[in-house]
């Protein structure tokens, strides 16, 4: 993986899959990195030297001496969001000067899109779909719509002035229609002001960057951030994050063509995790469920709200392989499964007695259906030391044989803990 010119990560369940971890790692040999899609809604952990980054905006292989961190033109950005994590790596001494690259296509999350998010939610009442409350539905309708602001517009003061004082007003009425306060524009404009000066250094034609990497050969690694169950087109909308999460991605969020894409990595978590509202299928409650959260600290990066747990769903991640054309896999958080008893994997859905597809499925029939499953039997070792494969207990060896032989897709690193030096190549 890491010699490849190209190479995608994608997050193939319903997202903090430990995508930023293995970003981190494998851009040790890379000289870009970067972030295609999405926005703050991402929160991708790394942990380096016991020390905990948690990235929503900047790639997560920035920590790596030689990658250049890029956010191209398909991330949605919120300018204080930015600005927090560019301070972040600048007060551990770190000169971005050369290393952050943002493109001047970068749609910006507003204050009104924060708040529009928040009082949608509050209006779904107990149907609200638990989203991350970071303005990304409606930025992302306000960038389809021909609404949206972007980076560009920063670049020239009075021309974002204009615009945002246009949508600002729309947005107010509307807001006002949700009885919560309006934004108040002249503050929010000298707040964006301020935060503006601090990004624009970064700004550049990330297009030309990239295309002349491409040209170079220089090692790409694209972060994908989500999961593919939570594509908008792909997920049981409306449960759905504002993206396309899938490897497919990658041509419109950096202007990579896809032809020049070697390597697609799916990350997959050896159980479920979710945050927010939707279906679930394999999801489990109880005794068991806590444990799993408390051991796998499934607590969100983002909100640092309880997250769903769930056995590994391979029915969905088989999708998730299929339509990102992933060619291999990384197994994360094996190690948290050590101390149980059993083990399962769902390898089949059945709906009224028949067989049937993720593909197949709206919200409706992913409620319904009942998960088939394949039992294992557990392991009691502490495995976040092993170096090899073989070195692992048999069970678990299983266990990780089981995913690759189901999903035709070879497993070709093994994370057994948060740390950086914390995996095991296959
Ligand atoms: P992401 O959104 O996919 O980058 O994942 P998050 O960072 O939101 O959530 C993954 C969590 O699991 C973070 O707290 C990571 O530090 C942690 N993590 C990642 N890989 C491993 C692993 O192999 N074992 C354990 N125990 N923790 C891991
Ligand atoms: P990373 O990159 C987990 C989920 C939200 C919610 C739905 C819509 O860290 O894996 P949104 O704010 O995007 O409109 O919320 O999508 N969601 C994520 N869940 N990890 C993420 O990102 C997510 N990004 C969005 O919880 O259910
Ligand atoms: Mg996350």
């Amino acid at each position: 993986m890491s010699n490849n010119i190209v190479s995608v990560i994608v997050g193939t369940q319903w997202g903090d899959e430990g995508k930023g971890k293995i970003v981190d790692l494998l851009a040790e040999k890379k000289d870009f990195v970067v972030r295609f899609h999405g926005g703050n809604n991402a929160g991708h952990t790394v942990i380096v030297n016991n020390k905990k980054y948690p990235f929503h905006l900047i790639p997560s292989g920035i920590l790596q001496p030689k990658a250049v961190g890029v956010i191209a033109n398909g991330v949605i950005i919120d300018l204080e969001v930015l600005v927090e994590e560019i301070k972040m790596l600048q007060s551990e001494g770190m000169d971005l000067k050369k290393k952050l690259k943002v493109s001047e296509r970068c749609h910006l999350i507003l204050p009104f899109h924060r708040a529009l998010d928040q009082a949608y939610e509050n209006a779904r009442g107990e149907n609200r779909l638990g989203t991350t409350g970071r303005g990304i539905g409606p930025a992302m309708a306000d960038k389809f719509s021909y609404n949206g602001l972007r980076i560009y517009e920063l670049l020239n003061w009075n021309l974002f002035v204009e615009k945002f004082t246009f949508q600002a007003k729309i947005k107010n009425k509307i807001i006002e229609t949700f009885a919560i306060k309006p934004i108040k524009i002249k503050e929010e404009l000298e707040k964006i002001s301020k935060l503006r000066k601090i990004i624009l250094p970064f700004v550049a034609d990330t297009y030309q960057l990239l295309k002349k990497a491409t040209d170079q050969k220089k090692s790409i690694l694209l972060e994908g951030a989500h999961g593919v169950m939570l594509d908008i087109d792909f997920s049981p909308y409306p449960f759905s994050t504002g993206s396309n999460v899938i490897a497919g991605a990658v041509s419109a969020g950096a202007g990579i063509p896809q032809q020049k894409i070697s390597k697609v990595l799916g990350i997959v978590k050896a159980y479920t995790s979710r945050v927010g509202r939707g279906p679930l299928p394999t999801e489990l409650i109880g005794k068991l469920a806590d444990e799993i959260r408390k051991k796998g600290t499934e607590f969100g990066t983002t909100t640092g709200r309880a997250r769903r747990v769930g056995w590994l769903d391979l029915e969905a991640v088989k999708f998730a392989c299929e339509v990102s054309g992933i060619s291999e896999i990384a197994i994360t958080k094996i190690d948290i499964l050590s101390g149980l008893e059993n083990i399962k994997i769902c390898v089949e859905y059945k709906l009224d007695g028949k067989p049937i597809l993720y593909s197949s499925c709206g919200y409706t029939e992913l409620e319904k259906l009942t998960p088939l499953y394949k039992e294992f039997s557990g392991w009691n070792e502490d495995i976040t030391k092993v170096k090899s494969f073989k070195g692992l207990p048999k069970n678990c060896q299983d266990y990780i044989k089981f995913i690759e032989n189901f999903l035709r897709i070879p497993v070709k690193l093994i994370s057994t803990g948060p740390a950086r030096e914390e995996y095991i190549r296959v």
